[in-house]
């Protein structure tokens, strides 16, 4: 497990029982210093840094302050019932709140449960599988505690099988023993983690996402910044892409193909879904940028510098190629894109 330090206010907050939001101040240097600092592959023109800025920030607001959970895991008395309730056979937790609003139901449970003491909350809090494997019961609501979908390996369409046969052909091809693995918008790293468990001697594991949890499994490099802005030391470095509903909430989609394209070593492969979606919901020109990236996609694959595949499922169009001709946020079907690198592009 990793205790990420941009969550320290809720760290201290478990400790002292008084939760201190993350001002809007303090969340936009955060964002410049990691998410839009440091050298990138190429740096965004200032239409596009605002465009793809804004719903970064919103994230982070949300997760670094507004999320309510947050705040009433560190104020309030919460019970634990760690073989859980009713249908819920994993862990859960209940807040104070809810105790008042059901409370004979909560009442007659309350046997089974305990009330946490802080040290208990903190000890309970740092594991991981605690965010992915629980129930939170509050005033109106039940869920998770994360505020992704967290999908395992195989959610991403890969069981290990099939995984340890893309290793060893990578391998194979890059004459890498140990390889480089990016997941992009791999949030807490579930995929990542399960990865790291088949193959420990042969994998680096590369998270980038744009998220902040308070704890997050254990992976070996994290890169907190967007798709659309790949930090420069990546050039080259990649041997395996991986992205599972992640582009979907890209609003430059095209800059973080290219990204991956950049990043990918000779031999290196990339697994990259474009989920169903709004894809144009933040870019005007949404659908001529996607076109002018696959068509330099191909020209590169004619040329014999990529291998590429586009699948679009049952629908005609892809994401890469749908143009709806309509106004915004119109929905685009998915992609699913497998490149293999062949040449180096500095070769171009
Ligand atoms: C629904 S989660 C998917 C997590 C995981 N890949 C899975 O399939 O369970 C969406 C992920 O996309 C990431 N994301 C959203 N906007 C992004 C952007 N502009 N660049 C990179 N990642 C982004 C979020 O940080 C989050 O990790």
């Amino acid at each position: 497990m990793v205790i990420q330090p941009s969550m320290d206010h809720f760290w201290k907050g478990l400790k002292t029982g008084k939760f201190i939001p993350k001002t809007d101040k303090e969340i936009k240097q955060f964002m410049q210093e990691n998410h839009f600092g440091g050298e990138a592959i190429t740096e965004l023109s200032k239409e596009d840094r605002k465009v793809i800025e804004k719903p970064i920030f919103e994230h982070l607001k949300f997760n670094m302050s507004e999320k309510d959970e947050l705040k009433k895991l560190c104020e309030q008395e919460v019970a634990y019932f760690p073989s859980g309730i009713d249908y819920y056979k994993c862990p859960c937790f209940i807040l104070e709140d809810c105790f008042f609003e059901e409370g004979e139901f909560f009442k007659e449970k309350n046997e089974k449960g305990e009330l946490l003491t802080k040290k208990e909350k903190i000890k309970l809090f740092s594991n991981p599988n605690i965010w992915h494997g629980s129930i939170l019961y509050e005033t109106n609501s039940r869920g998770p505690f994360t505020s992704w979908g967290m999908r395992s390996l195989e959610g991403y369409g890969f069981n290990k099988e099939h995984f340890g046969k893309i290793i060893k052909r990578v391998k194979e091809n890059t004459g890498k023993n140990l390889l480089n693995i990016l997941d992009v918008g791999g949030a807490s790293g579930v995929a990542l983690k399960e990865i790291k468990e088949y193959f420990p001697k042969e994998v680096i594991t590369n998270n980038l996402t744009i998220d902040v949890e308070p704890v997050t499994y254990e992976f070996d490099n994290l890169y907190l910044c967007p798709g659309e802005r790949f930090p420069k030391k990546l050039v080259g470095n990649m041997d395996l892409i991986i992205s599972n509903m992640a582009f979907v909430y890209m609003p430059g989609q095209n800059l973080t193909l290219e990204n991956c394209l950049q990043a990918l070593s000779v031999g290196g492969e990339a697994f990259l879904s474009v989920e169903i979606g709004k894809q144009d919901y933040f870019v005007q020109d949404f659908p001529n940028r996607m076109r002018k990236q696959y068509d330099r996609m191909i020209h590169l694959k004619e040329t014999g510098f990529i291998d590429l595949k586009v699948k679009s499922g049952s629908h005609g169009s892809h994401a890469l190629t749908h143009n709806p001709k309509k106004e915004m946020g119109t929905w685009y079907p998915p992609a699913w894109i497998e490149i293999k690198k062949l040449k180096s592009l500095e070769e171009l």
